[in-house]
C-alpha cells in the first residue's frame, strides 16, 4: 500500500535512502517525503508525485544526514496533497514519523489532542502518532517510553518508522498487521516495508512480528514486544533474491520482463519440494470442506483451481474472493482454507485467514514473498520462488500459482485413483515441455500480437469469453486489460451471452474468445457456439485458438493461432496471450505500465 524505509549510518545516507524508497515505489506512488537528521537538525521535505521527481525537484540529495526515514504513499485517508504526505511531525518539531496501515481510532485520538491544544495540518489518520509521541515524551522524558505508551493506545494496523531530535542517532519502528523488516548491515541499519528497501546493501533481514518494536542505531539494534516490553532475540533471515533479478535487464518494462520469466517459473514450480506438496495434498484430502481463497488476480487463480480440482479430483472446492470470505464461507476444524497471495500481505486475504483460524480451520498458502505475513500465519506454506515481481500488475506470480495448483490437483487425482500413473506422468511431461512452448510463443508471436493490440487499441469495450477453465482465463485476461490499459473488459462464461449480454453486441463492443484445443471436443464445440452467436449479430470476434491449418478461420474477425498442445497446458498458453494483449494495448495507449493508476503491489488495507 505505502512504502516505508529508514536508514542509519556513520556517513551521509541520503543517497541510500533514495535508492531504498525508489525500490519500494511499486507499493504506492502518489506522493513522497523524507525526514533527514544531522546532529539534532531535523529536515522534513515532502510533495505529491513519484519518488524520482520528488528527489530531483526538491534537490533532496543535496541535504546531508546520517539518519533518515522516507515514505512513498498510496492515499487511503485524505486526498493526494502535500499536507497529507508523510512524514508528519509533532507540534514541537521533535518527532518525524512515517506510517503504513490505518489507525482506526484516529478520530477519537485527534479530537482529544486538539482539545489539549495540538494543531493538525493534514486529514490523515497518521498525524495523531507524532502528536501522541510529543505528549507522552513531555510526561516520561523518554522517547522509548513515549513510543510504547503511544503504540498501546493505537488501534488498527500500522508499520511505523520514526526519528526524534531527542535521540539523533536512533530509528524507532514498530508493527502491527502491516509488514516491516529490519536490514542488518555492518555499517548501516535499515527498516523497510520489505527487503527491496535494503537488498542493494545487505541480505541479512529480521522479520518483525505483530506488537514488536525496534530501536536501531548504526552498530546495534534491539527488538522488544510493546505489550510486555520484553526483549526478543530475533533470528536473521538470509534473503535469497539478489538485487540484479529485481532489475529490468534490458526490458522496457518490468511487466514484459516478468511475462518473459514465466517459462522459468514453471521449472521452479516443478522443482518444489515434493514432500511439502504432498503434505498440502494430504490436507486437502482429509478436509471435510476446502476453499481456495484469493483476491484480484489470485481470486482468478482460485477460480482456475476450482475448475481444475473439479475435473481432475472429482471434488468441488469453491473459490471465494478473500473480501467476501467471512460473509459467505462456513468453516470449522475439519475445513481447509488454502489461500493464494503473491505479496503475502493482502489485508483481505489476511482477514479471511484470521476468520478461518478463529473457527479452528486448517490453513495453507501459496505465496511468493518469503517472510510475508500470510506465509507465517498459515499451518503450511508453499513458497513459490518465482523471484521478485516488481511490476505492480501480477503476471508471473499468479501464473506460477496456477502451475503449482495444477501439480497439486494432479497429485491428489493420482492419490484418489482418479487418474492412472500413465496419465499423471504424461501431464507432468506436458508441464515440463510448457516452458519451451511459451518461450517460442514469446519469441515468435509477440510482434504479431503487438500489431493486433495496436490495431484495436482504440476499442473501448471488450467482452472476454471462455467456457470451463477458460472462463477464469478470460476473467484474468480481462483484469490485466483493465488494470494496465484502463480499457473496459468484461470477463464472462460463454454460456452467459444468451442470457442478456448478446443485447450489447454492436460495433462498439468487441469480443475475444479463448477457445480450447479441438481434442477437448465438448468444450470446443460449445465455445465455438458462443462465437457463432456473436457473429450472427455481426459482432467482432478475436478468436484465440489452437486450430493450426483448420477450416474455421472464416468464423473469426481476427485470430491468434497457437501451436497445438495438450489440454492440461492449453489454458496457460492462452493466459500468456491475454497478458501480451493487455501489455501491448497499454503501450499503444501510452499508459504507465509498471505503475498503473489506482493499484498497489500489496494492498494492505481493507
Ligand atoms: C492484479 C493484481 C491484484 C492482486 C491482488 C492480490 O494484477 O496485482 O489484483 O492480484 O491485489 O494481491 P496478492 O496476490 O499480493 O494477495
Amino acid at each position: 500500500m505505502c512504502g516505508i524505509n529508514g536508514v542509519v549510518g556513520l556517513k551521509n545516507i541520503s543517497e541510500v535512502l533514495f535508492q531504498g524508497i525508489r525500490n519500494l515505489e511499486y507499493r504506492g506512488y502518489d506522493s513522497c517525503g523524507v525526514a533527514l537528521m544531522n546532529k539534532s537538525n531535523l529536515m522534513v521535505q515532502k510533495n505529491t508525485g513519484g519518488v524520482e521527481e520528488f528527489f530531483r525537484k526538491g534537490n533532496i540529495l543535496a541535504t546531508k544526514g546520517k539518519i533518515g526515514i522516507a515514505h512513498t504513499r498510496w492515499a487511503t485517508h485524505g486526498t493526494v496533497t502535500r499536507d497529507n504526505t508523510h512524514p508528519f511531525t509533532s507540534c514541537d518539531g521533535a518527532f518525524a514519523l512515517v506510517h503504513n496501515g490505518i489507525i482506526s481510532n484516529y478520530r477519537f485520538l485527534r479530537d482529544g489532542l486538539i482539545g489539549e491544544g495540538h494543531v493538525f495540518r493534514s486529514e490523515t489518520d497518521t498525524e495523531v502518532i507524532p502528536h501522541l509521541l510529543e505528549k507522552y515524551y513531555k510526561k516520561h522524558k523518554s522517547v522509548e517510553k513515549a513510543l510504547v505508551k503511544t503504540l498501546n493506545i493505537l488501534e488498527g494496523t500500522f508499520a511505523i518508522a520514526m526519528i526524534s531530535t531527542h535521540h539523533p542517532d536512533q530509528i524507532f519502528c514498530a508493527r502491527r498487521e502491516s509488514p516491516l523488516m529490519l536490514g542488518i548491515g555492518d555499517e548501516l541499519k535499515f527498516v523497510g516495508s520489505d527487503f527491496n528497501a535494503f537488498i542493494d546493501y545487505t541480505k541479512n533481514a529480521i522479520i518483525m512480528e505483530d506488537d514488536e518494536y525496534a530501536i536501531l542505531s548504526r552498530d546495534s539494534y534491539v527488538v522488544k514486544n510493546f505489550l510486555t516490553q520484553e526483549e526478543i532475540v530475533k533470528p536473521i533471515t538470509k534473503i535469497e533474491w539478489d538485487s540484479e533479478t529485481a532489475k529490468k535487464s534490458g526490458y522496457p518494462h518490468y511487466m514484459l520482463k516478468e511475462i518473459y520469466e514465466q517459462p522459468q517459473t514453471i521449472n521452479t514450480a516443478l522443482e518444489l519440494d515434493s514432500n511439502l506438496m504432498n503434505e498440502v495434498v494430504d490436507m486437502i484430502d482429509v478436509s471435510d470442506k476446502a476453499y481456495f481463497v484469493g483476491v484480484g488476480s489470485t481470486f482468478y487463480v482460485a477460480k482456475f483451481s476450482e475448475y481444475l480440482f473439479s475435473s481432475l479430483t472429482d471434488s468441488f472446492i469453491p473459490a471465494v474472493s478473500s473480501d467476501e470470505f467471512a460473509l459467505l464461507a462456513k468453516v470449522d476444524s475439519k475445513s481447509l482454507v488454502l489461500t493464494l497471495s503473491q505479496s503475502g500481505e493482502t489485508f483481505d486475504t489476511i482477514s479471511a485467514l484470521k476468520f478461518a483460524k478463529s473457527k479452528g480451520a486448517m490453513t495453507a498458502a501459496v505465496v511468493n514473498v518469503m517472510g510475508s505475513s500470510i506465509s507465517r500465519l498459515v499451518d503450511k506454506v508453499i513458497l513459490q520462488g518465482s523471484g521478485p515481481e516488481i511490476c505492480v500488475i501480477s503476471t508471473k506470480a499468479a501464473f506460477a500459482q496456477m502451475i503449482i495448483l495444477t501439480i497439486l490437483a494432479l497429485k491428489l487425482s493420482l492419490k484418489r485413483k482418479k487418474i492412472k500413473r500413465r496419465e499423471y506422468d504424461s501431464s507432468i511431461t506436458a508441464l515440463r515441455e510448457l516452458p519451451e512452448v511459451i518461450q517460442n510463443i514469446l519469441n515468435e508471436r509477440s510482434g504479431f500480437i503487438h500489431r493486433i493490440a495496436n490495431n484495436y487499441s482504440k476499442v473501448k469495450n471488450w467482452l472476454y469469453l471462455g467456457r470451463g477453465i477458460y472462463y477464469p482465463v478470460a476473467l484474468e485476461s480481462a483484469l490485466k486489460m483493465k488494470e494496465v490499459a484502463y480499457v473496459h473488459a468484461e470477463g464472462m462464461p460463454g454460456g452467459f451471452l444468451k442470457h442478456g449480454t448478446l443485447a450489447m453486441i454492436d460495433q462498439d463492443v468487441n469480443s475475444i474468445v479463448f477457445i480450447p484445443p479441438r481434442s477437448d471436443k465438448k468444450l470446443y464445440e460449445s465455445t465455438i457456439h458462443s462465437v457463432e452467436e456473436i457473429r450472427a449479430r455481426s459482432g467482432f470476434v478475436l478468436g484465440v485458438h489452437f486450430d493450426e491449418g483448420s477450416k474455421n478461420r472464416d468464423l473469426f474477425s481476427e485470430e491468434i493461432i497457437l501451436p497445438n498442445v495438450k489440454p492440461i497446458v492449453a489454458p496457460f498458453v492462452q493466459l500468456v496471450i491475454g497478458q501480451l494483449l493487455a501489455y501491448f494495448t497499454a503501450i499503444s495507449l501510452k499508459r504507465n505500465v509498471d505503475k498503473p493508476r489506482s493499484l498497489a503491489k500489496s494492498v494492505t488495507v481493507g
